[in-house]
């Protein structure tokens, strides 16, 4: 994780990489850092805590430079302190990096600098060695230098130099670490994402892995691995800046909550044709491919695996074949069952989840068809992949995920639909129903949000419970894990979801009186099996907030409250089950006074293993 801003130009450097830094802290924040060549020497200051702890130390006037780095961390090897935060010098403080990823060989690197350069380190981090690697290997030429640091290193990077003898070049270089460059009139950029950059420049690189960046004012010249010069397309960045800001909500989450029909009609409107079919504009998947998947995978990490769930059910039902979803982080591990007749969906909200890119080139290396959901345009997961299927929700700034979830979903109805249909195991009066659903889901979210106090006073109610269960059968399963994601990661709350079947057998250990559970009954099949589950909690004295459709209330008898969302058919209920659950866990966070936007120990984007 970490965010990294490289700025050269001519003039007000500090600020520029602030801003860009504050655009990046959802990539972490435990502490920032800036460091610039001033006088023939390169001035570091960082501050553990948020960017703006940074900008109250940096204020003087003499602190600026017309070239600088900076980064804001999400800590690894080191607890969040200053002297772990970023950037490094060596020990003459003539090179400053800063660094996201994690460098895995840095005990031996250390101990080899010790040793025989008696290299003293000031820092517990890894990405330490960094900058004192480029520090020896330094005599005048810092792209020299970098490379060969980077011949010393394993593990994932991104890391930007800068040099005191050169103080009109950055070098960058990149390996499993998102990095871009950013194109000015006069000056130039390096960063972890493109939001850093959005206020100034509208045209982009997009670094490839193992390639090595170096800018100055006037030009940005990219290398490959060979050390050969690069040519790459310039990308244009079309969406607005504007996007990532709060626009009078109290945090991006409440914001991004309410933003969900614009993120559903957005991503069906993009893939719907006027006579409903899925148009696949840019996928180059064949119905003979299709017809050729015998089984397919889901890979995501957090609530992406947990639209994974769900996807699975759907895909299943639909286009009836075998799906298995899995943890990015075990199926890279664990010798997966892939061929040429395999389709690998990964779902990402960043698109540079390092587990799941590294998932994606296992599947790739055995021969599997990749096809991603992804909401970054451009991001690695969508670059490596075969076909990318975008979300269409906007940038996504809350660590936790909201609307970035339900247009997951939404993809996934979409894929079903698509493969269903190509292979003739859906009909057309199926098709046509589920799409009718699908567009109307936008305005019985709505319908919802309109419900936002009766929510509000639930979290009100509750918001002092140590602890929280979810659950739900079918569909309603994978929603309760999603809901109680957000509760945890918001509120800090103990939650727990389980499937309500499998609750007799251990779980239901933990039920006291006045536990609270939230009970998710909007599947019409499974609805009096539901009600049998929140009896059996019932029986155990615990609190009970039912969630089920207009017009089933019979589960009112055995629920202290229910929460109704509009009638759906079973198979689109998740997209709607979920809001109650993503505004109970705001609330319940704002009651607790919980850093909403930026949760304790959590980052945005997760680029380390
Ligand atoms: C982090 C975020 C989660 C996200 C997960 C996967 O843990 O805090 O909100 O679901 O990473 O991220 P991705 O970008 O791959 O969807």
């Amino acid at each position: 994780m970490c965010g990294i801003v490289g700025f050269v130009g001519s003039g007000n450097a500090k600020e520029k990489i602030i801003d860009g830094l504050k655009r990046l802290e959802y990539r972490g924040y435990d502490s920032a850092g800036i460091a610039l060549p001033i006088d023939g020497k390169i001035e570091i200051r960082k501050h553990v805590g948020e960017i703006k702890n940074l900008e109250k130390i940096i204020g003087e006037a003499e602190f600026d430079s017309s070239i600088g780095i900076g980064h804001t961390r999400w800590a690894t090897h080191g607890a969040p302190s200053d002297v772990n935060s970023h950037p490094h010098g060596n020990m003459d403080s003539s090179i400053a990096i800063v660094h996201n990823g994690i460098i895995e060989n840095y005990q031996e690197i250390k101990e080899w600098l010790i040793k025989e350069y008696g290299i003293v380190f000031k820092s517990e981090t890894d990405s330490e060695v960094i900058a004192h690697l480029i520090g020896i290997f330094y005599d005048g030429d810092l792209l020299a230098a970098v490379n060969k640091a980077v011949e010393e290193m394993r593990g994932a990077y991104a890391v930007c130099a800068i040099a005191a003898d050169e103080p009109d070049k950055m070098v960058a270089v990149r390996k499993d670490a998102p990095l871009v460059a950013g194109i000015g009139k006069g000056f130039n950029f390096i960063a972890s994402d493109i939001p850093a950059l959005l206020k100034y420049v509208r045209q982009v690189y997009l670094i490839e892995n193992n390639e090595t960046v170096v800018l100055t004012k006037d030009d940005i010249v990219i290398y490959n691995e060979n050390g050969d010069k690069v040519k790459r397309d310039v990308f244009n960045v079309t969406w607005d800046a504007d996007a990532a800001e709060k626009e009078g909500y109290d945090h991006f989450m409440l914001k991004e909550i309410h933003e969900q029909p614009k993120g559903i009609s957005e991503t069906l409107l993009r893939r719907l044709e006027e006579d409903g079919s899925v148009n696949l504009d840019g996928i180059s998947m064949t119905k003979e491919d299709i017809e050729s998947f015998n089984k397919v995978y889901i890979v995501a990490c957090g609530t992406a695996y947990h639209a994974g769930l769900v996807g699975k059910l759907v895909i299943e039902k639909m286009a009836r074949v075998p799906v298995e979803v899995d943890i990015a982080s075990e199926f890279r591990y664990r010798d997966p069952f892939v061929d040429e007749n395999t389709l690998f969906i990964a779902i990402s909200q960043s698109g540079e989840t390092l587990d799941t890119l590294a998932a994606l080139r296992e599947a790739k290396r055995k021969g599997a068809r990749v096809l991603s959901v992804v909401n970054v345009v451009g991001s690695s997961v969508a670059r490596e992949s075969d076909d990318v299927f975008y979300t269409w929700a906007g940038p996504e700034i809350a660590v936790a995920s909201t609307k970035a979830y339900t247009t997951q979903l939404i993809c996934m109805y979409l894929i079903g639909l698509y493969m269903g249909s190509t292979k003739g195991t859906i009909d057309k009066e199926y098709y046509n129903k589920v799409l009718d659903e699908l567009k109307a889901l936008p305005g019985k979210v709505e319908a919802i949000l309109d419900k936002e106090p009766e929510i509000e006073a639930l979290a009100k109610k509750y918001h002092r419970k140590e602890q929280v269960f979810y659950i739900g059968r079918g569909l309603d399963s994978g929603v309760s894990y999603e809901g109680s994601l957000k509760l945890k990661e918001i509120s800090y709350i103990n939650s727990f979801a389980i499937a309500a079947g499998e609750l007799k057998h251990g779980t239901i250990a933990l039920m006291e009186p006045d536990t609270l559970v939230f009970a998710l009954a909007t599947q019409d099949f499974l609805y009096e099996k539901m009600v049998s589950n929140v009896e059996e909690i019932r029986a155990r004295g615990a609190r009970i907030i039912g969630v089920s459709k207009e017009g089933k209330t019979e589960i009112e008898k055995v629920c202290d409250e229910v929460f109704y969302i509009p009638q759906c058919i079973d198979e689109v209920s998740p997209v709607l089950a979920v809001i109650p659950l993503q505004i109970f866990a705001y609330y319940v966070a704002k009651e607790r006074n919980c850093n909403i936007d930026k949760p304790k120990n959590l980052a945005k984007s997760v680029t380390v293993e």
